[in-house]
């Protein structure tokens, strides 16, 4: 069976057709250029460039995937789309397409969790979804707008365990990049600009929250500011002030090994508290490279992350999210989106 997929929660415009378990084709507009000017997302610029590149990547997908347009009764099995959680104005684009694809198609239309899609992306090798994730295991999933830490028991079955209180692990990322003058978006920057970090710099203190398996990366983010305000006066923000290569560098790499122990540790914690063996990491922010060594340094944990292709945001993983939930028997067809979503089984 044939699933084609739309996925426009964020800045990502996104078509994939998936054919049993082979993608046949991933289109993905990345929405990048047109926000870097502000250095984030613009929600209103982001559903207008969801509804001009849509018909886009859609055609650039069916196209790949040897389907012809105008879409059949019966050219795809199942329709899906994300249905949050994600900007409103950019989630009813892709609703919008998905009903209208449904509805030529014949197919039942499946709305699912942006945030699940982060999860099963894992299941991705060389373009099939070949390697179906073991359960139960803990989910550690890092976006731009998302840090969510799941006891996944099974496809469809998940439970919360904790989340962020104030700034997701990405947005922490590119709001240091903002305070450092990078480039958007600040994750690869930071992770561009660790890389070159030689000798001894400042240290930032690592967000435990001992007693709880929620997450704050907010506090971090006040504390290189401070430094910086330190180093370059008060208002080296508004003045545009900036440290020397050399020192930028080293800011970044401490920031972002605070990130990452934050992370590797609370969720091997949460993992050993639970008497699970293996996680898996999802999201933007797993993409980063420091993150990536540090899990595989655990010892006693299988970890698992998707292809670095698969990080970001696509329509593959709705995709597929889709396929197992078929395979599960628990989707649900639905037309409302859900900016807020909040319920990791839906
Ligand atoms: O999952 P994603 O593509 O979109 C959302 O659902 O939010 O995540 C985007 C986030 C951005 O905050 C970006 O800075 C971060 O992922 N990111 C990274 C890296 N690549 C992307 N953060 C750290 N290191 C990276 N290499
Ligand atoms: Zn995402």
């Amino acid at each position: 069976m044939k699933i084609l997929a739309f996925e426009t929660t964020c800045d990502e415009t996104s078509a994939a057709v998936l054919e049993g378990r082979a993608l046949r084709s991933n289109a993905v507009y990345s929405q990048v250029p047109l926000h870097r000017k502000y250095s984030g997302v613009v929600p209103e610029l982001a559903s207008r460039a969801h509804l001009e590149k849509i018909p886009v990547v859609l055609g650039g997908a069916l196209g790949r995937a040897g389907i012809r347009t105008p879409l059949k009764r019966g050219a795809v099995g199942a329709v899906a789309f994300s249905r949050g959680p994600g900007l409103p104005g950019a989630l009813m684009v892709g609703r919008v397409a998905a009903e209208a694809a449904a509805e030529l198609a014949g197919a039942p239309l499946i709305g699912v969790n942006h945030l699940e899609g982060h999860l099963l992306a894992c299941e991705f090798e060389k373009g099939s979804a070949s390697r179906p994730l073991q359960f139960p295991l803990a989910a550690l999933l890092v976006s731009g707008g998302h840090t969510e830490l799941w006891h996944a028991r099974g496809y469809g079955d998940y439970k919360v365990l904790g989340r962020t209180r104030d700034d997701a692990a990405g947005e922490a990322f590119d709001k240091v990049a903002k305070l450092l003058g990078l480039d958007y978006p600040g994750g690869p920057a930071v992770e561009r600009e660790a890389a070159k970090a030689k000798g001894k710099g400042p240290e930032f203190p690592r967000p435990f929250m001992p007693g709880t398996r929620d997450f704050s990366f907010s506090g971090l983010k006040t504390a290189v500011s401070y430094y910086l305000a330190g180093r370059l006066g008060q208002d080296f923000y508004k003045r545009g002030g900036r440290l020397p290569p050399g020192e930028i560098a080293l800011v970044c790499r401490a920031f972002q090994d605070s990130v990452v122990e934050t992370l590797v540790k609370k969720t091997a914690e949460t993992a050993r508290s639970l008497g699970l063996e293996r996680i898996a990491v999802g999201g933007g922010v797993s993409a980063n490279g420091a993150l990536r060594k540090a899990f595989a340094r655990l010892e006693g944990f299988e970890v698992r992350f998707s292809e670095k292709a698969y990080c970001s945001d696509n329509a593959a993983m709705v995709a597929l999210c889709a396929l197992r939930r078929l395979e599960a028997g628990k989707y649900r067809n639905s037309l409302r989106v859900d900016p807020g979503l909040s319920d990791p089984c839906w």
